[in-house]
């Protein structure tokens, strides 16, 4: 049976620490309104002049050597962003360059916390198919750059952070490893609880200089909204994914979400009576990386030793759009 496999991992995250009592002398919030309503102590910022594909190519690189793969070895790159580098070309090109490979096809993945789950759908079925041999599958965010630092934007400065994750996806030609099942899904009637106006294409100009002072500029979000669907969602799509992938919740080893919020996640476990330690959490250490979550939490894990050949691991996201997804592994 020909699958995919995790071959390679790797993350990245900038340097720079930056407390909830850094964020609170910016505006008006505080380490324990943070830490108590989301999880998060601290999380990384970027320098300026650091690039998301700086990011993805420091996890790139390790997720290669980790799989023992040269970059000519990759035959495609999948890129999850929702910070590109610039609005065009891809920023999955950009990297393309920066890593030296060939003219191998880079295609960016543009669904926010869930990106990094849509690109590794993608490339699992581009290695069904036999159309390719080893993908990377990247997520790279940098948010620091596009935060309102004020109490304006309080609600969704404190939750973000930097960093970046990759995997090197591999054909796989046996039953005992590799990607089972995966779901993908949105809902896009949500699309206004959790978004960015600034690039409004109706507009004519489309960036105007009043925009430069307005909300426009910064991203959105209906915190209750979002934190309702994700629970309930979340839940939905384990049980699917058990019941169509036809495997136990107590054959999972681990669940790795997505890092929104460490209460959306103890919630999620708790309602589907998993057990305690069962579902992963690095939140409070790096905030919401958006696409870069997954990979960043699933390359910790590894690297702390816990994971073992064969174990059983569900992938969990939940974001902007709405959308949600789903990934059940044998490591
Ligand atoms: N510091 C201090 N006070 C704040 C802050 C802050 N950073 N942000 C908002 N507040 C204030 C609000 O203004 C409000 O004040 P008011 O009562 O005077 O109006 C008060 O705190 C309570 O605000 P709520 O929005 O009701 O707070 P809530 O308990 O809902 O928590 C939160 C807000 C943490 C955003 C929550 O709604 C949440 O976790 N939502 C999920 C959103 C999420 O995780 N998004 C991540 C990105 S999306 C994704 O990755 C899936």
């Amino acid at each position: 049976m020909l699958r995919s496999y995790i071959r390679g991992v790797g993350s990245y995250v900038p340097p720079r620490v930056v407390t909830n009592d850094e964020l609170s002398r910016l505006m008006s919030t505080s380490d324990e309104w943070i830490r108590t309503r989301t999880g998060i102590v601290e999380r990384r910022y970027a320098d300026e002049g650091v690039l998301c594909s700086d990011l993805a190519l420091e996890a790139s690189q390790r997720a290669l050597a980790d799989a023992g793969l040269a970059p000519s070895d990759l035959d495609f790159i999948l890129f999850a962003t929702l910070s590109p580098d610039h609005h065009f070309p891809g920023t999955g090109c950009y990297l393309q360059a920066k890593m030296g490979t060939s003219s191998i096809g880079c295609l960016d993945v543009r669904n926010q916390c869930t990106g990094f789950l849509y690109a590794l759908s993608a490339a699992d079925a581009f290695i069904r198919a036999g159309v390719y041999e080893n993908i990377l599958v990247v997520g790279a965010e940098i948010h620091s750059s596009a935060l309102d630092f004020t109490d304006r934007g309080r609600d969704v400065a404190v939750l973000f952070g930097d960093g970046a994750g990759a995997v090197v996806l591999s054909r796989y030609d046996g039953a005992h490893r590799g990607i089972l099942h995966t779901e993908l899904h949105a809902d896009g009637r949500h699309a206004r609880a959790l978004c960015m106006d600034v690039w409004d294409i109706s507009k004519k100009p489309y960036i105007t200089r009043d925009l430069i002072d307005s909300p426009a500029l910064w991203p959105r979000m209906d915190g209750k909204t979002v934190f309702k669907h994700a629970v309930t969602e979340l839940i939905k799509l384990f049980q699917q994914t058990i019941a169509r992938a036809q495997v136990r919740a107590e054959d999972i080893k681990y669940v790795i979400p997505h890092q929104a919020n460490l209460r959306i996640n103890q919630m999620v476990g708790e309602q589907l009576g998993l057990p305690h330690g069962k579902v992963l959490n690095n939140i409070q250490k790096y905030g919401n990386t958006t696409a870069a979550s997954i990979p960043l939490l699933l390359d910790e894990t590894y690297r702390a030793g816990l994971l073992e050949e064969g174990d059983l691991l569900m992938l969990l996201g939940f974001g902007s759009g709405f959308t949600w997804g789903s990934a059940l592994l044998r490591w």
